[in-house]
């Protein structure tokens, strides 16, 4: 038994030590905007906060996280009340297929939460390791440095 919060939810997971976050996310808890992308740790789709950290939930066994604080895309906001980033990557259309985008936008949380105002290098070496096969790049450093002026504000 593995007890962790997840959006501020505690949950009592049964599940093997070694099973990845990504599978307790999306097949126990139904938390389906973390993505599968590679599965091994090279694409970012799968990108999750542990207690404040991105971290890639295809290789994070939640035999480890005992204890920890996860936050998933479901947890940033909603389509009613969206959390600044999410509302940059609305306003700047960021998103073609959609498939990479949750992953992107928990790594640029991450990264606006210690930097809150980074600029082009920083938000390149940043992201650099979230790909996207539609290309979005500019906008997602558009949208990054439209998140950071918006939580600076707020
Ligand atoms: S699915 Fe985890 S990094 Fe690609
Ligand atoms: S928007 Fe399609 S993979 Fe990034």
């Amino acid at each position: 038994m593995i007890e962790f919060t997840v959006n501020g939810t505690s949950q009592r997971i049964e599940a093997p030590a070694e099973m990845p976050l990504l599978w307790v996310l999306r097949d126990r808890l139904g938390l389906t905007g973390t993505k599968y992308g590679c599965g091994v740790g090279q694409c970012g789709a799968c990108t999750v906060h542990v207690n404040g950290m991105a971290v890639r939930s295809c290789l994070r066994p939640v035999g480890q996280l005992s204890g920890a604080d996860i936050t998933t895309i479901e947890g940033l906001g909603d389509a009613g009340a969206p959390h600044p980033v999410q509302a940059a990557w609305i306003d700047r259309q960021v998103a073609q297929c959609g498939y990479c985008q949750s992953g992107q936008i928990m790594q640029a949380v991450a990264l606006l939460s210690v930097r809150p105002d980074p600029d082009d290098a920083e938000i390149d070496a940043a992201m650099t390791g979230n790909l996207c096969r539609c290309g979005t790049y500019p906008r997602i450093r558009a949208a990054v440095r439209d998140a950071a002026q918006r939580l600076q504000e707020a």
